[in-house]
Protein backbone atom coordinates (compact mmCIF):
# COMPACT_ATOMS: atom_id res chain seq x y z
CA UNK A 1 0.00 0.00 0.00
CA UNK A 2 1.70 3.80 -0.88
CA UNK A 3 1.24 6.32 1.44
CA UNK A 4 0.91 9.45 -0.62
CA UNK A 5 0.09 11.71 2.19
CA UNK A 6 -0.24 11.86 6.16
CA UNK A 7 -0.70 14.78 8.31
CA UNK A 8 -1.59 15.31 11.54
CA UNK A 9 -5.17 16.61 11.54
CA UNK A 10 -6.48 17.08 15.17
CA UNK A 11 -6.23 16.09 19.13
CA UNK A 12 -9.23 15.22 21.20
CA UNK A 13 -9.72 14.71 24.60
CA UNK A 14 -13.74 14.54 24.56
CA UNK A 15 -16.35 13.20 21.55
CA UNK A 16 -16.68 16.84 20.58
CA UNK A 17 -13.60 16.96 19.72
CA UNK A 18 -13.63 14.14 17.08
CA UNK A 19 -12.87 15.14 13.39
CA UNK A 20 -15.79 16.70 11.88
CA UNK A 21 -14.92 15.13 8.27
CA UNK A 22 -16.87 11.83 7.65
CA UNK A 23 -13.80 9.52 6.89
CA UNK A 24 -13.88 5.71 8.08
CA UNK A 25 -11.54 5.68 10.82
CA UNK A 26 -8.96 2.62 12.18
CA UNK A 27 -7.79 3.07 16.07
CA UNK A 28 -4.58 1.52 17.23
CA UNK A 29 -5.06 0.27 20.97
CA UNK A 30 -2.41 -1.20 23.23
CA UNK A 31 -0.70 -1.30 26.91
CA UNK A 32 1.51 1.61 27.35
CA UNK A 33 4.78 1.36 25.38
CA UNK A 34 3.65 -1.70 23.05
CA UNK A 35 4.69 0.52 20.42
CA UNK A 36 1.49 1.64 19.23
CA UNK A 37 2.94 5.31 18.21
CA UNK A 38 5.92 4.30 16.74
CA UNK A 39 3.97 1.65 14.25
CA UNK A 40 1.75 4.18 13.37
CA UNK A 41 4.54 6.08 11.93
CA UNK A 42 6.16 3.49 10.04
CA UNK A 43 3.04 2.30 8.18
CA UNK A 44 2.74 6.00 7.46
CA UNK A 45 6.47 5.92 6.75
CA UNK A 46 7.15 9.14 8.45
CA UNK A 47 9.67 9.06 11.34
CA UNK A 48 8.55 11.78 13.75
CA UNK A 49 4.76 12.41 12.68
CA UNK A 50 3.55 10.50 16.20
CA UNK A 51 4.92 11.04 18.72
CA UNK A 52 6.76 8.54 20.65
CA UNK A 53 8.87 7.96 23.86
CA UNK A 54 10.75 5.55 25.91
CA UNK A 55 8.48 6.92 28.57
CA UNK A 56 5.14 5.11 29.32
CA UNK A 57 1.71 6.86 28.92
CA UNK A 58 3.04 9.51 26.28
CA UNK A 59 0.06 9.26 24.32
CA UNK A 60 -2.95 11.02 26.27
CA UNK A 61 -5.27 12.39 23.45
CA UNK A 62 -6.77 10.61 20.56
CA UNK A 63 -4.97 12.12 17.78
CA UNK A 64 -6.37 11.66 14.50
CA UNK A 65 -3.71 11.69 11.39
CA UNK A 66 -5.48 11.58 7.79
CA UNK A 67 -3.68 9.22 5.18
CA UNK A 68 -4.06 9.83 1.19
CA UNK A 69 -7.30 11.78 2.00
CA UNK A 70 -9.48 8.56 2.73
CA UNK A 71 -9.05 7.51 6.05
CA UNK A 72 -8.01 8.36 9.60
CA UNK A 73 -5.58 6.31 11.72
CA UNK A 74 -6.24 7.01 15.31
CA UNK A 75 -3.40 7.00 18.35
CA UNK A 76 -5.12 6.21 21.44
CA UNK A 77 -3.24 6.40 25.11
CA UNK A 78 -2.34 3.47 26.27
CA UNK A 79 -4.51 0.90 28.38
CA UNK A 80 -3.32 -0.13 32.43
CA UNK A 81 -1.42 2.84 32.53
CA UNK A 82 -1.34 4.14 36.51
CA UNK A 83 -2.69 7.86 36.25
CA UNK A 84 -0.82 9.97 38.59
CA UNK A 85 -3.75 10.95 40.92
CA UNK A 86 -5.52 7.47 40.71
CA UNK A 87 -3.42 4.46 42.20
CA UNK A 88 -6.05 2.08 40.34
CA UNK A 89 -5.50 0.74 36.41
CA UNK A 90 -6.83 2.77 34.20
CA UNK A 91 -7.74 -0.57 31.70
CA UNK A 92 -9.39 1.32 28.91
CA UNK A 93 -10.33 5.40 30.22
CA UNK A 94 -14.03 6.21 30.00
CA UNK A 95 -13.11 8.52 26.81
CA UNK A 96 -12.18 5.61 25.17
CA UNK A 97 -14.65 3.60 25.90
CA UNK A 98 -17.48 6.41 24.52
CA UNK A 99 -15.17 6.75 21.30
CA UNK A 100 -15.23 3.07 20.54
CA UNK A 101 -19.17 2.54 21.55
CA UNK A 102 -20.50 6.04 19.71
CA UNK A 103 -18.16 6.59 16.97
CA UNK A 104 -19.95 5.41 13.91
CA UNK A 105 -16.89 6.36 11.24
CA UNK A 106 -14.54 3.83 13.51
CA UNK A 107 -14.47 0.53 11.12
CA UNK A 108 -12.00 -1.30 13.60
CA UNK A 109 -8.84 -1.24 16.33
CA UNK A 110 -5.64 -2.91 16.01
CA UNK A 111 -5.12 -4.26 19.34
CA UNK A 112 -1.28 -4.43 19.99
CA UNK A 113 0.47 -6.86 22.73
CA UNK A 114 3.75 -7.14 22.91
CA UNK A 115 5.35 -10.61 21.74
CA UNK A 116 7.47 -10.93 24.80
CA UNK A 117 4.54 -10.28 26.98
CA UNK A 118 2.14 -13.14 25.32
CA UNK A 119 -1.45 -11.19 25.86
CA UNK A 120 -1.16 -10.03 30.17
CA UNK A 121 -4.20 -10.10 31.87
CA UNK A 122 -4.64 -6.70 31.13
CA UNK A 123 -5.11 -7.61 27.45
CA UNK A 124 -7.73 -10.23 28.04
CA UNK A 125 -9.51 -8.03 29.81
CA UNK A 126 -9.49 -5.18 27.73
CA UNK A 127 -10.10 -7.02 24.31
CA UNK A 128 -12.94 -8.57 25.99
CA UNK A 129 -14.59 -4.77 26.47
CA UNK A 130 -14.04 -3.85 22.96
CA UNK A 131 -15.54 -6.84 21.34
CA UNK A 132 -18.52 -6.37 23.67
CA UNK A 133 -18.82 -3.16 21.77
CA UNK A 134 -19.62 -5.13 18.65
CA UNK A 135 -16.10 -3.06 17.40
CA UNK A 136 -13.91 -5.18 15.40
CA UNK A 137 -10.95 -6.10 16.68
CA UNK A 138 -7.78 -7.29 15.44
CA UNK A 139 -5.09 -8.46 17.57
CA UNK A 140 -1.35 -7.95 16.09
CA UNK A 141 1.65 -8.79 18.22
CA UNK A 142 4.15 -6.15 18.14
CA UNK A 143 8.23 -5.58 18.60
CA UNK A 144 9.15 -8.97 16.51
CA UNK A 145 12.73 -8.04 16.12
CA UNK A 146 13.09 -8.37 20.35
CA UNK A 147 12.45 -12.22 20.17
CA UNK A 148 14.08 -15.05 18.36
CA UNK A 149 12.41 -17.79 16.72
CA UNK A 150 11.67 -19.93 19.22
CA UNK A 151 10.23 -17.09 21.50
CA UNK A 152 8.30 -15.91 18.42
CA UNK A 153 6.15 -19.25 18.06
CA UNK A 154 5.57 -19.13 22.21
CA UNK A 155 4.53 -15.95 22.38
CA UNK A 156 2.12 -16.34 19.29
CA UNK A 157 0.93 -19.26 20.46
CA UNK A 158 0.28 -17.64 23.97
CA UNK A 159 -1.89 -14.09 22.41
CA UNK A 160 -3.79 -17.06 20.50
CA UNK A 161 -4.95 -19.02 23.30
CA UNK A 162 -4.94 -16.04 26.34
CA UNK A 163 -7.21 -13.80 23.56
CA UNK A 164 -8.74 -16.33 22.18
CA UNK A 165 -8.14 -16.00 18.73
CA UNK A 166 -9.21 -17.65 15.51
CA UNK A 167 -5.74 -17.77 14.14
CA UNK A 168 -1.97 -16.97 15.00
CA UNK A 169 -1.92 -13.01 15.25
CA UNK A 170 0.31 -11.12 12.91
CA UNK A 171 3.85 -10.29 14.48
CA UNK A 172 5.49 -6.82 13.27
CA UNK A 173 8.23 -4.94 14.14
CA UNK A 174 8.18 -0.81 13.42
CA UNK A 175 11.81 -1.16 13.81
CA UNK A 176 12.46 -3.72 10.80
CA UNK A 177 9.88 -2.87 8.90
CA UNK A 178 8.26 -6.35 8.86
CA UNK A 179 5.11 -7.58 8.40
CA UNK A 180 3.65 -3.76 7.39
CA UNK A 181 2.14 -5.38 4.09
CA UNK A 182 0.40 -7.62 5.95
CA UNK A 183 -1.21 -5.34 8.53
CA UNK A 184 -2.01 -3.10 5.86
CA UNK A 185 -4.44 -5.87 3.71
CA UNK A 186 -5.89 -6.34 6.73
CA UNK A 187 -6.73 -2.33 7.66
CA UNK A 188 -7.55 -1.68 4.15
CA UNK A 189 -10.37 -4.46 4.74
CA UNK A 190 -11.55 -3.32 7.65
CA UNK A 191 -11.84 -0.01 6.17
CA UNK A 192 -13.78 -1.38 3.14
CA UNK A 193 -16.19 -3.71 5.16
P1 LIG B 1 2.14 5.07 24.90
O1 LIG B 1 1.92 6.25 24.02
O2 LIG B 1 2.85 5.37 26.16
O3 LIG B 1 0.88 4.28 25.15
O4 LIG B 1 3.16 4.07 24.13
P2 LIG B 1 3.09 3.50 22.64
O5 LIG B 1 2.34 2.22 22.62
O6 LIG B 1 2.63 4.54 21.68
O7 LIG B 1 4.61 3.10 22.35
P3 LIG B 1 5.71 3.93 21.51
O8 LIG B 1 5.44 3.82 20.05
O9 LIG B 1 5.83 5.27 22.10
O10 LIG B 1 7.00 3.03 21.78
C1 LIG B 1 7.46 2.75 23.08
C2 LIG B 1 8.91 2.34 23.02
O11 LIG B 1 9.05 1.11 22.31
C3 LIG B 1 9.81 3.34 22.29
O12 LIG B 1 11.05 3.38 22.96
C4 LIG B 1 9.97 2.73 20.91
O13 LIG B 1 11.17 3.11 20.28
C5 LIG B 1 9.96 1.24 21.22
N1 LIG B 1 9.46 0.43 20.09
C6 LIG B 1 8.30 0.60 19.43
N2 LIG B 1 8.16 -0.31 18.43
C7 LIG B 1 9.27 -1.06 18.45
C8 LIG B 1 9.74 -2.18 17.64
O14 LIG B 1 9.10 -2.67 16.71
N3 LIG B 1 10.95 -2.71 18.00
C9 LIG B 1 11.69 -2.22 19.02
N4 LIG B 1 12.85 -2.81 19.28
N5 LIG B 1 11.30 -1.17 19.78
C10 LIG B 1 10.11 -0.59 19.50
MG1 LIG C 1 1.87 6.41 22.01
Amino acid sequence: YTVRSAKFVKAAVSLKGLPEEHLPQIAFLGRSNVGKSSLMNTLMGQKKLVKISSTPGKTRELNFFKVNDEFFLVDLPGVGFAKVNNAKRDQMSDFIREYVEKCKDLKGLIYLVDIRHGGTPIDIETVESIRATGCPVLVVASKRDKVNQSELAKGLRDIQQRLDLDQKPLCVSSLKKTGLDELWTEILEAIHS
